[in-house]
């Protein structure tokens, strides 16, 4: 009982404090965040002058800044939207010093892990471990893709569109997907975000979710996902990449190989998968026996048919 009441206390103080930075974060013009008494390095509330002061001098990027989801999205969800200040830090100096720019935060002359800070005291509830993924670890930094004032979409505010933006990076994953087969993410009927989180996951390679267990997959590929009575194992254990590229492939269906039978026999062969069966004698490699999937047709799994013959 005492410890239930102790749990609810705990929870009622958590929520008081994130309440707190929520409105922290979205802090309007006229109040400046609050000072706090015992850190003297947090900015004193009279160095804030507020957007209006801004707009004097930059009226072009306050104009713009409307339509920015810093002021749109922010006021619909009940804030006053984010100003200037949030950002670039307390402005007083700046303004006084008739727009010196030593005394103001500088986001093209601060290092990828300072811009990162500025950006994730707002956002690291969505993405708290950020400095942790492969793109936090290569100093792959918000404002490597993101741009606040000069963006390609206003929706995520983007710098370059995908997959242009991730090619500026990733030559190498380009190819992939001018194959005579691939997933039509340059035709932009799909995004490389479909699959990866750019912010990084606990999954392999950024992905939304393993392809182990295939949720990545899955999501569009319903169909394969099962559950089937009779379950073509590597689906679940190999994943779908055993069989299939993700990105591109020289051959139909994504396939990792250009024939079915080398495919299957990858692990269809004695001595090479001690829990895939080999084939039957009779599967002599006559050309009739090639084509595997001719009979083995519902090759992710079959609710009638131990053989995936149906
Ligand atoms: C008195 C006019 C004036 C006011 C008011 C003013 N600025 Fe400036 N600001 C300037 C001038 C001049 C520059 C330097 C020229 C330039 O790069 O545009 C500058 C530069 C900047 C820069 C650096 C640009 C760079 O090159 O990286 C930032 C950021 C900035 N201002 C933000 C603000 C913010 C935020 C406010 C409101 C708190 C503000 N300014 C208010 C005049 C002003
Ligand atoms: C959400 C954070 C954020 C807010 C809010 C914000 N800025 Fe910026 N500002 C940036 C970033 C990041 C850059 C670096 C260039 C970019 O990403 O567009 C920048 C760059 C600038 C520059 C340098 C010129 C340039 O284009 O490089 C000026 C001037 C500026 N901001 C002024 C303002 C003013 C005025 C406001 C309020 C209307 C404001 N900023 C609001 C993040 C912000
Ligand atoms: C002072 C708090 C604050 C800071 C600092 C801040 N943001 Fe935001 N950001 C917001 C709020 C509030 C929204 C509005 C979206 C919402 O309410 O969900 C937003 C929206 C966004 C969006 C658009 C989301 C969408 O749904 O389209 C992106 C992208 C974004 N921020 C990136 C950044 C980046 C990059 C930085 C650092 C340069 C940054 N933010 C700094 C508070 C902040
Ligand atoms: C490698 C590129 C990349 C980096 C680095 C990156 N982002 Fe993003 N971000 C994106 C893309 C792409 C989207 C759109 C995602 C989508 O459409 O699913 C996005 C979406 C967002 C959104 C809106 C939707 C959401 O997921 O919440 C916010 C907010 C955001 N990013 C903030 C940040 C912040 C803060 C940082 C730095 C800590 C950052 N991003 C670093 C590429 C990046
Ligand atoms: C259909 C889902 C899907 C799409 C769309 C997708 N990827 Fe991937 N990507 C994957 C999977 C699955 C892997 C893991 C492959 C593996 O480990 O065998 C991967 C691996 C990667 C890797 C790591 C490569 C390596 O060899 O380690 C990078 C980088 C990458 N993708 C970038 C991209 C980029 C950039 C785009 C968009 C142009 C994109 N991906 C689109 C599913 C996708
Ligand atoms: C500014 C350069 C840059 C941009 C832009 C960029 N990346 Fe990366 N990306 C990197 C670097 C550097 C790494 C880490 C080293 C590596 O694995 O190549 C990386 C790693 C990755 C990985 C492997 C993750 C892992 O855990 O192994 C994936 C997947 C990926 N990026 C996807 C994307 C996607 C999707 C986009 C576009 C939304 C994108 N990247 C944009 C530079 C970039
Ligand atoms: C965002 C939805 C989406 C995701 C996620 C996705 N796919 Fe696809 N996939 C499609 C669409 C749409 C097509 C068919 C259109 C085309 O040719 O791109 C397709 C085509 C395919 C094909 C070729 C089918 C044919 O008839 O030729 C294969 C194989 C495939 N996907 C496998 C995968 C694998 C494996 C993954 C996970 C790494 C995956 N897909 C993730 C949407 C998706
Ligand atoms: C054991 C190898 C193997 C694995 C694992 C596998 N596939 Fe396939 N898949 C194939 C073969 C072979 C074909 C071509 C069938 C044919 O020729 O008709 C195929 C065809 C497809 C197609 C085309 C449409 C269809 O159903 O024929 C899609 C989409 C697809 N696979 C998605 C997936 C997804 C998603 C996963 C993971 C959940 C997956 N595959 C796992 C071997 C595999
Ligand atoms: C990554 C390895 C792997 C690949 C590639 C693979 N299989 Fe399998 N397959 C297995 C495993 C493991 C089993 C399960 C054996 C058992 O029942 O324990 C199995 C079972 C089967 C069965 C049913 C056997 C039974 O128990 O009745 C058939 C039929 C079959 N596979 C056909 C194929 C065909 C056709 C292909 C090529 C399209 C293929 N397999 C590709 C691993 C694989
Ligand atoms: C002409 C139709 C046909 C083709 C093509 C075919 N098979 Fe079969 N397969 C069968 C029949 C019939 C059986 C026996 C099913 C039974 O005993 O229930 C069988 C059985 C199997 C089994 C063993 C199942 C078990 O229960 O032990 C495996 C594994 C297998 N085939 C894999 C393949 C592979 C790999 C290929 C391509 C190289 C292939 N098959 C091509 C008809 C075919």
């Amino acid at each position: 009982m005492r410890r239930m009441l102790f749990c609810v206390v705990l929870l009622v103080c958590l929520f008081c404090f994130w309440r707190a930075v929520q409105v922290g974060a979205t802090g309007t013009d006229q109040q400046a965040p609050p000072a706090h008494p015992k850190k003297s390095s947090t900015p004193n509330p009279a160095d804030f002058v507020g957007s209006e002061t801004c707009e004097t001098c930059h009226e072009d990027i306050n104009k713009k800044f409307a339509e920015n989801p810093h002021s749109r999205l922010a006021m619909l969800h009940g804030g006053k939207g984010v100003t200037c200040e949030a950002c670039h830090g307390p402005g007083r100096e700046h303004v006084e010093g008739g727009g010196d720019v030593e005394k103001i935060f500088r986001f093209s002359k601060a290092t990828p892990k300072e811009v990162d800070k500025k950006c994730l005291e707002c956002h690291a509830s969505a993405h708290p471990n950020f400095e942790r993924t492969a793109h936090g670890e290569a100093g792959v930094g918000c404002a490597s893709c993101h741009s606040i004032h000069k963006f390609a979409s206003e929706e995520s505010l983007l710098k370059v569109s995908q997959p242009k933006l991730c090619y500026t990076c990733h030559t190498d994953i380009k190819p992939a997907f001018a194959q005579p087969f691939h997933h039509k993410v340059d035709e932009g009927l799909m995004n490389c975000s479909d699959c990866h989180d750019p912010h990084g996951t606990f999954k392999q390679k950024g992905l939304h979710s393993s392809v182990a267990g295939d949720v990545v997959c899955v999501k569009c590929h319903t169909e394969t996902a099962g559950p089937f009575v009779y379950e073509h194992p590597p689906i679940r254990t190999e994943g779908c990449t055993s069989c299939h590229f993700p990105h591109g492939s020289p051959n139909p269906r994504l396939l990792t190989r250009n024939n079915v039978n080398s495919l299957c026999l990858q692990c269809h062969t004695a001595s090479m998968n001690f829990t895939a069966p080999g084939v039957p004698s009779f599967h002599n490699q006559a050309n009739q026996y090639q084509a595997c999937t001719v009979c083995h047709v519902q090759i992710h799994g079959s609710n009638a048919d131990s053989s995936y013959f149906k």
